[in-house]
């Protein structure tokens, strides 16, 4: 059975919808994250993926959407069906242990052509399986205009939210088309350890510079294993609270994600910092 995405899924972990203020005990919603063992470039043993589990529970997540790549080079091993049962399993085990992390169902899609109609078909997922808003990868080293698939996706009420625009070299060369997109609604999530520096000074810099533009709506761990280091979500979140404004390290670091996970359309940081500045 698919784990779908549900209403008010956050509130069950501790995760306060709708709450604009930061408490202690609020915990992180992460969208973006290879939890599943076995699938992708993610963990390759049950223990490994109960490992990383661990370390999102340590690092205050409290509510995770497993998103496995799909298309591109792991087209042939990530089927839909093969997350959601990857999903359902996790969940079981998770329980099995008592540990308080709630796992849902997603993929990381890399940009093809045939998204629009895999999408369709079933055969990529949406976050948190809500049809809602596709994880979208671009390549990293050849630069796509992908305002087409914007409109198609826009017609078929699926928005895109692009995963880590601060570590894609091509795409930070064109800042003017991701103003373009952003003007069409698309949303850009950063990794959480970027904006701590873990993928050096460049990402670290390009982070803070889409940040201060206002053009992040979406910080997530995009944590693969527990050997490249935590998903410093805590880390960002702190972060972000005091370079920038805490209201605005909640928007990206909980409330937004949860809005992904209730299938919401999200409140963009640009009119956030415009109601901040009335
Ligand atoms: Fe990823």
């Amino acid at each position: 059975m698919i784990v779908q995405g549900r209403s008010n899924a956050g509130l069950e972990h501790g995760v306060a919808a709708g709450a604009t203020s930061t408490h202690e005990h609020e915990r992180f919603v992460d969208v973006h994250c290879h939890c599943l063992p076995n699938v992708d470039d993610g963990p390759q043993s049950l223990e490994e993926s109960l490992a990383l589990c661990r370390a999102l529970v340590e690092d205050n997540i409290g509510l995770v959407v497993a998103t496995p790549h799909q298309l591109g080079r792991f087209e042939t091993r990530t089927d839909a069906q093969r997350i959601c049962d990857g999903v359902q399993r996790l969940n079981r085990e998770l329980s099995r242990r008592g540990l308080n992390l709630t796992v849902l169902g997603g993929a990381e899609v890399r940009l093809d052509e045939r998204i629009c109609t895999l999408l369709a078909n079933g055969e990529i997922l949406t976050l948190a399986n809500q049809r809602r808003h596709v994880l979208l990868e671009l390549p990293h080293d050849v630069f796509i205009d992908v305002e087409p698939l914007l409109h198609a996706l826009a017609a078929a009420g699926i928005t895109a939210i692009l995963a880590h625009p601060e570590r894609n070299a091509s795409l930070l060369r064109h800042p003017h088309a991701l103003s373009r997109w952003l003007a069409y609604g698309v949303h850009l999530q950063l990794t959480a350890g970027s904006v701590v520096g873990s993928f050096g000074g460049q990402a670290k810099e390009a982070a803070r510079e889409l940040l201060a533009r206002g053009w992040v709506d979406i910080v997530a761990s995009d944590a693969h294993d527990t050997r490249e280091g935590r998903p410093y979500m805590k880390e960002a979140f702190a972060g972000i609270r005091e370079e920038f404004d805490p209201e605005l390290a909640h928007l990206l670091c909980i409330e937004n994600p949860l809005r992904v996970t209730n299938g919401q359309r999200l409140i963009p940081a640009r009119s956030h910092a415009a109601q901040e500045a009335r």
